[in-house]
């Protein structure tokens, strides 16, 4: 199982000084605050925040994974070329259909060269 690199374990003076490879391969959750049960609720997964990462046939992220907390909801897989070969924000909107109370987000992408990468979770209140 390759390493999983999660922004927290990072210290301070290394994440300043590869912030720019850090933002690239991390996960960023965009979603509501609030899902209803039993309703679709979309949930995207962009990679990168401020920069972009290379879509290199030997250097691309080829796959994000969605997760409430320990469960695996979703994953999607990519080769290389569907970003065009070109540096671009990997962007992947799942939807899902939520039936607890809460979900506890996270998501995890996989850069065939620099292993995977953990996202901040991300909690959203789950109504009736
Ligand atoms: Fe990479």
């Amino acid at each position: 199982m390759p390493k999983i690199n999660r922004y927290i374990d990072i210290d301070t003076v290394e994440r300043e000084a590869k912030k720019d490879y850090i933002d690239r391969h991390s996960p960023f959750i965009h979603c509501a605050k609030t899902a209803k049960v039993g309703e679709p609720f979309e949930v995207t997964v962009k990679m990168g925040n401020e920069y972009t990462h290379p879509d290199d046939f030997d250097h691309y992220i080829e796959s994000v994974t969605l997760f409430d907390g320990e469960t695996k909801l979703a994953g999607a897989t990519y080769v290389s070329g569907t970003l065009g070969n070109t540096k671009a924000h990997n962007t992947t909107t799942f939807t899902i259909i939520p039936t607890g109370k809460k979900l506890n987000l996270v998501a995890h992408g996989y850069c065939t060269k620099h292993g995977v990468w953990e996202s901040n979770p991300v909690e959203v209140e789950v109504t009736e």
